[in-house]
């Protein structure tokens, strides 16, 4: 965790303008470093995430010995050792706050010969990893966590892994892709089903490096994937899409605040994480993609925003994966919504950086909205066509997502906002104070 306690003030009002291009995708730059780092040949990686979360996974790869170049301007040159290459670190490796991180490695670790242990900040090590280590277990892991499930992960090397077909009781892309790495070191097959649609970066990744997946999907847009222990990675090019995640936080200023009008670039839109642009649209915002292409294996279009009045809704459940995300911002838009709108089905935003249904609400409360938390989700009732929300200073409790949405906040607010411990959006969006002022958002850190 970040110890410096970065303060964001956001003046009122202002409209947002522009042609901006958010950093890129942390998910597929996490996958990019450990698939080429396990690859054969050299990978080169353009657009990666020079955030903390996506840098901290770079160093854990540099500490098993593997020579990566940059990150030089989101170039990063990564030297592949091969599936069998990597070698002891020296120490614990410090996963910071990324839990993607510390998830996904974990599954690749408990397929190598020597030991490793993983540690992270207090937010990460405070964050379930039973829903890894279990099933990890039952491919034959050996993996010590603390009394409470939690890190740090101690993982025993050198243990025989088996595949297993395993059903996710939640919907997480992070359990998902854990297990698959740990698969690709396994004896046999490793299948895991998904409840509900998740992210399938490390699917398309992986068949992006030559290796084969085999996917069936199932109902509800639902997928089983699998794949065969034993086989080897081969070396290709990565371009990182901009971040959807990290644009939503655009998409929700420009529509709150009147005249806005913006062009979000080269932005990643693969269907497992378009829910923040489908429940903007039912909310009634004003998004149109243009330029849609295929890069590298993932859709990218060109998103374009205008203000827009919003309306209340219920947020559709089959939504709620596909933008687990998105929800803190999205509640800043239901709060400038106009009617009432319900979440429900997101009980995983409790256990995401913060407690997100708990933290959002608090902070709503403080600037005058009627946010009102339940235990899986919130109801946030009528602003108001055309509302304000009121000024305070409000806690991000070292949530990067939630000092951004509160940031945008500002730009329909009465007076200012002043948002605590915002070091943490260095871990998925550096740059995001210049790129948000320069579009602008009245914003100084
Ligand atoms: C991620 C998966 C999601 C998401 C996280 C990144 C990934 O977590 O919230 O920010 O890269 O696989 P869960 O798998 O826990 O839903």
């Amino acid at each position: 965790m970040n110890e410096k306690n970065i303060i964001f003030t956001v003046n009122p009002g202002g409209a947002l303008h522009g042609e901006l291009r958010v950093p890129g995708d942390k998910s597929i730059s996490h996958r990019s470093i450990m698939l080429g780092s396990l690859a054969e040949g050299v990978t080169e990686v353009t657009g990666f995430l020079e955030g903390e979360d996506a840098l901290a996974t770079l160093q854990a790869f540099r500490d098993m010995g593997v020579n990566i170049e940059g990150p030089d301007n989101g170039r990063v040159v990564i030297h592949g050792v091969g599936m069998h290459g990597l070698q002891e670190p020296k120490g614990p490796m410090n996963m910071g706050n990324s839990g993607t991180s510390m998830r996904l490695l974990c599954g690749l670790l408990a397929g190598q010969a020597f030991n490793t242990t993983l540690t992270g900040d207090r937010s990460l090590s405070s964050r379930p990893m039973r829903r890894v280590t279990e099933p990890l277990a039952e491919m034959g892991a050996v993996i010590g966590t603390t009394e409470a499930g939690t890190a740090p992960l101690n993982i025993c090397g050198d243990q025989p892994l088996r595949g297993i077909a395993f059903d996710m009781p939640v919907a997480s892309a992070q359990v998902k892709s854990c297990l698959l790495l740990a698969g690709l070191y396994a004896a046999g097959r490793t299948c895991v089903t998904e409840p509900a649609p998740t992210r399938d970066h490390t699917e398309r990744m992986l068949q992006g490096f030559g290796y084969s997946v085999e996917r069936v999907s199932l109902e509800n847009n639902c997928a089983t994937a699998c794949v065969e222990g034993g086989g080897k990675l081969t070396a290709t090019n990565v371009e990182v899409p901009a971040d959807i995640s990290s644009a939503a936080f655009f998409m929700v200023g420009a529509s709150i605040s009147e005249g806005s009008d913006i062009l979000l670039q080269h932005v990643g839109i693969n269907p497992t994480r378009i829910g923040v642009i489908n429940i903007l649209r039912q909310m009634g915002a004003d998004i149109t993609l243009s330029n849609q292409r295929e890069v590298g294996g993932e859709p990218v279009a060109d998103i374009r925003v205008r203000s827009a009045p919003l309306k209340g809704i219920q947020i559709p459940e089959d939504q709620v994966p596909l933008a687990i995300d998105e929800f803190p911002v999205l509640f800043v838009a239901a709060a400038c919504a106009e009617g009432e709108t319900v979440l429900t089905g997101a009980k995983e935003l409790r256990v995401k950086e913060s407690d997100r249904i708990q933290v959002m609400a608090d902070g709503l409360q403080t600037l005058g909205v009627d946010a009102r938390p339940t235990e899986d989700g919130m109801v946030i009732q009528d602003g108001g066509a055309g509302s304000t929300l009121g000024s305070g200073q409000v806690e991000s409790h070292d949530d990067h997502r939630i000092a951004m949405a509160f940031a945008m906040a500002g730009l329909r607010a009465s007076g200012p906002i002043i948002i605590n411990n915002c070091a943490n959006v260095n871990t998925s969006f550096p740059g995001f104070v210049t790129l948000a002022h320069g579009a602008g958002l009245n914003i100084k850190a």
